[in-house]
């Protein structure tokens, strides 16, 4: 069993990515395989809306989304962990979201090939924002919250913290704690 955990953020070692290693290390302990994806070190570009994905399920964009549509299948679950970049999910992380417009038909029904596979994906959230107000992040878990509503994945938990600068959340034990258990949750099996 596998869980995917997907890196936000281009700031390697910064608070998000802090987060989301609490998170794989839960999911970890509760005996799942976990991987994480760096998603700035990935060659993502934007949805072109070709089209050519309605008919074939495959992304006609050459570069390396393609391979993470596998990963993306392959899971039990899903962790993100994403700053709030000018109250929205960083530039990296909507390119990464908008791009998995290729698992779907014209309709934006599952391709019938993935729906087996994608038909109640955990999926988890982690939010980062220099605001003492967690809450300025809503705008991601909003996204989040409708993307999983709308095409039947099961947002599993949202872990909403605040921090600044580079590593700061490694002081927040609360933080860490409920990353670690959304983790925990995101590799359970019902
Ligand atoms: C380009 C940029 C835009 C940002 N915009 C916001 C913002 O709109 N609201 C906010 O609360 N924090 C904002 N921040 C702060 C980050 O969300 C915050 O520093 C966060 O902890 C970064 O997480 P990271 O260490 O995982 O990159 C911004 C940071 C950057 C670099």
């Amino acid at each position: 069993m596998k869980v995917l955990g997907i890196l936000g953020s281009p700031r390697i070692g910064g608070n998000s990515d802090i987060l989301l290693d609490q998170a794989l290390a839960g999911a970890k302990d509760a005996g799942a395989e976990v991987e994480k994806i760096i998603l700035c070190k990935q060659r993502i570009s934007g949805c072109l809306a070709c089209e050519k994905c309605n008919k074939t399920g495959v992304c006609a964009i050459d570069d390396d989304m393609p391979a993470i549509h596998k990963k993306i299948l392959e899971a039990h679950a899903i962790i993100h962990s994403v700053p709030v970049y000018f109250w929205a999910m960083t530039a990296q992380m909507k390119a990464y979201l908008d791009r998995w417009c290729a698992l779907f038909d014209a309709e934006w029904r599952w391709h019938k090939a993935y729906w087996p596979r994608m038909k109640g994906k955990r999926i988890g959230l982690i939010t980062l924002c220099g605001d003492s107000n967690v809450a300025t992040a809503d705008p991601i878990v909003h996204s989040f919250k409708n993307t999983c509503e709308f095409t039947g994945l099961n947002l599993v938990g949202v872990v909403q913290a605040s921090a600044s600068a580079k590593g700061e959340i490694a002081a927040n034990e609360a933080a860490k704690k409920e990353a670690y258990e959304l983790g925990k949750k995101a590799a359970a099996r019902e």
